[in-house]
Formats: structure tokens, sequence, C-alpha cells
């Protein structure tokens, strides 16, 4: 059988009387890379803490390649790789000898971790700080780190919790280029963000949570063509026919007098001009825009108070 990599089955999470996560489900195939995105306060850590097992859901479950998080806590964790949002090594240890230890847990020799410990830091840049003491690392370094350990087991779902945030275009680089390996590979991955567009060049699909419900689901492609150039328009003596000859180019809004047109293509703003000016309008103003990827999610996010 082969089992979606994981999916999340209707997830409720209280803290006391708080409704944190309100009924949450979504899944995440193989080869997948799924951005997790909403505000600040949405309720991203704590599905992750609950896809990982370090937070147990009030109800529903989560299933990883096959295990339960739940029920089958041991077999789900080693298909797990996961780099929580602040990692906190605050630690004396060198981190490659912290490395040796963790590796313990699954099993590897001293000497086996070592050499596995020498690959990863490798892999996660961390090659020339092997040596160095934890509570001497970055932020960048501490992911970097934790980047490291989770792929220890060489599990086939990682879970990024707001990993850009706070790395310099270097750090972002590298975990970008890491993911795309990722996938390559036919692994899944969820990648939290608070930032659509921080996610933009990444994902192949987004969940957007907003207060701990998920409001909506996209492709990359259906996120982008809601981002769509437009041009705004505006001539000094507008009439009822004008709207008939700006829509033959694109979608007509109208916002404070101005004419907003929203195209599939690129537009042509000498061509529109051309044709105002021959059917006797003044034209004042004609600017390209575009709906930025942060206006689709507040968009999504404002429909979803509506329904409310
Ligand atoms: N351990 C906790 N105890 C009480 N409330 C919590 C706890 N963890 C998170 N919350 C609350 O749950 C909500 C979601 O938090 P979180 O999952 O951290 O959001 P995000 O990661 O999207 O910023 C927030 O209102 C937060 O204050
Ligand atoms: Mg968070």
């Amino acid at each position: 059988m082969v089992y979606a990599m994981f999916t999340v089955e209707n997830i409720t999470r209280y803290f006391g009387r708080f409704k944190a996560l309100d009924n949450i489900s979504f899944k995440v195939d193989n080869g997948e890379i799924v951005g997790y995105v909403g505000l600040n306060g949405a309720g991203k850590t704590t599905t992750i803490r609950i896809c990982v097992g370090v937070l147990r859901p009030s109800s529903g479950d989560v299933i990883v390649d096959g295990y339960s998080i739940t029920r089958q806590k041991r077999e789900a964790s080693f298909h797990i790789g996961w780099v929580p949002e602040l990692p906190i090594f605050e630690l004396d240890e060198k981190a490659i000898d912290y490395f040796v230890y963790l590796a313990g847990y699954y099993g590897l020799s001293r000497s086996e971790a070592h050499r596995l410990g020498k690959e990863l830091f490798e892999q996660v840049g961390l090659s020339r700080f092997m040596e160095r003491r934890l509570k001497h690392y970055s932020l960048g370094m501490k992911k970097r780190f934790a980047l490291a350990i989770s792929m220890i087991n060489d599990p086939r779902n990682f879970f990024f919790d707001e990993v850009l945030n706070g790395l310099d275009p270097k750090g972002i680089a590298f975990f970008r280029d890491l993911v795309k390996r990722f996938k390559r590979e036919g692994r899944a991955v969820l990648f939290s963000s608070h930032i659509l567009s921080e996610v933009e060049n990444i994902a192949d699909r987004v969940v957007f949570i907003h207060k701990g419900r998920i409001i909506a689901v996209k492709t990359m492609d259906e996120i982008k063509s809601m981002a769509k150039p437009a041009l705004v328009v505006k001539v000094s003596n507008p009439d009822d026919k004008l709207p008939k000859i700006l829509e033959k180019y694109g979608e007509v809004r109208v916002r404070n007098g101005k004419y907003i047109l929203v195209f599939r293509g690129k537009p042509d703003k000498n061509q529109i001009v051309r044709e105002l000016v021959e059917n006797g309008y003044s034209v004042e103003e004609i600017r390209s825009a575009r709906t930025s990827l942060e206006k689709v999610f507040f968009k999504l996010i404002g429909e979803a108070g509506e329904e409310q």
C-alpha cells in the first residue's frame, strides 16, 4: 500500500477553554511541498507540534506513512524530521558531541554517529563549526543543526516551522535548495510561514490557516493567478460607455472614480490609451499595478471573516 505521506485528520486542540485548533484536516503527498500560511497566532506551531508528536491533540489524529502519531508515536516518529521555530540549544557541548549523543537514541554506535555527523554537518553547511559549542551558535546555525539532527533517521516527512525567519539571504537560499532536493527525493515537506511571499518560490500548494481553522487550500498556480497584473485607468470625462470599452481588455472594477483593469495576460497599455483617446476620453492617469501575494492572503482572510 502506498500512503499519502501524511494526513492531518480532524485535529482540534484546546488550551484550557481556548480552542487553538478547530477541526484541522489536510494532507501532504510524496514529493510535495506544502506551505502552511497564517498570521502570528493562527495555530501553525500548535499544528506542527501535534504532527511531530510533542503535543497531543484534544481530538483527531495525524497519520504519518501509515502510523498514527497518537497511538503509534514511536513508529511514526521514525518517519518525521522537524526543525522547530526556535531551536533552543543553549548547551555547553560541542555541536558534534551533542549530535553523537542524540544519534545514540537512534541506535547508532559512536563511530557510526561520528561518520554520519560529519556527512550531515557537511550537508547543512556546518562542517567548519562541528567543534564549536552550541551556545555559541547563531539562530541560523541552530536551525541548520536542528536540521542535521532531523536527518539522522533519513525521514520521508519534514516539518519546518518558520524556518526562513531570521535567516540571512544565504541561509534562505540554502533552505530553499534543500527543500527542493527533498521534493526530488520524493519526501513530503510542510513549511510554515506568516508571509505568503516567503513560500511563493518553494511551495506547490498552500494551506491557509486563520484563527485555528483552515480557510483555503490553493495551488501556487491558483494563488499566482489571483495576483494578476492590473492597470489603473483614470479619465476626466467618464460615462456609461467607458466600462464597455474597457471590458474588452480585462475584468473591470471601479474604485474612487478610477477604473481598475485586471488581466490574465500582459496588458497592452498603448492600445488602451489609443482607443480611449479615439473615443474622446481624456486620460488623466494610466499605470501598471499588481495585486500582491499579501493582498491575496488578506483577501482570503477577509472572506473567511465574513463567513463567520
Ligand atoms: N501552550 C499554550 N498554552 C496556551 N495557549 C497557547 C499555547 N500554545 C499556543 N497557544 C495559543 O494558541 C494560538 C496559536 O498559537 P501558535 O500555534 O503558536 O500560532 P502560530 O504558530 O500560527 O503563530 C495562539 O493564540 C497562542 O497564544
Ligand atoms: Mg509559530
